[in-house]
């Protein structure tokens, strides 16, 4: 799903989230993820998890907005939202924090959510310290 940024971007972020919430494709876990990159260009894209009766080929939610964002032409995420219910925070795992890496800048905010809106903002740095990224193959 992709949309241009308005004005009140992160609501706008947030109702993306919720509707890739009601999307997501999880019979298995029932445990709905959404998440929404702000793009360099303005763009929003929106990604859920898809899981798969061979669970570990299962895809989540991040991985789908990179993928929305990448075949959209952004390469440079700018803002993040990652939506989850549950008491517990949503906040992406070890392989979608390396993933995000890969396109977004130590400093950047990913607003870890519920349906109702932000619980807590880190940067990502917070989340993925002394990260490893591409400018750590150049030699
Ligand atoms: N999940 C995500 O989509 N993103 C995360 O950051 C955490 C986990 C999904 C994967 C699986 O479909 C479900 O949540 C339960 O782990």
């Amino acid at each position: 799903i992709i949309k241009v940024a308005t004005m009140n971007t992160l609501d706008t972020m947030l109702q993306m989230a919720r509707d890739a919430m009601d999307r997501a494709y999880v019979p298995y876990s029932k445990f709905r993820v959404g998440a929404v990159i702000k793009a360099q260009s303005g763009r929003l894209y929106a990604g859920c998890n898809v899981e798969n009766a061979s669970y570990p080929v299962g895809s989540c939610a991040e991985q789908g907005a990179i993928s929305a964002m990448v075949l959209g032409g952004d390469l440079k995420i700018e803002e993040m939202v990652v939506m989850g219910d549950g008491e517990n925070l949503t906040s992406p795992c070890g392989a979608c924090r390396q993933r995000i890496r890969e396109f977004a800048a130590p400093d950047v905010l990913i607003h870890i959510c519920d349906r109702t809106g932000v619980r807590k903002t880190m940067t990502l740095a917070e989340l993925l310290p002394v990260s490893f990224g591409p400018e750590n193959l150049q030699r």
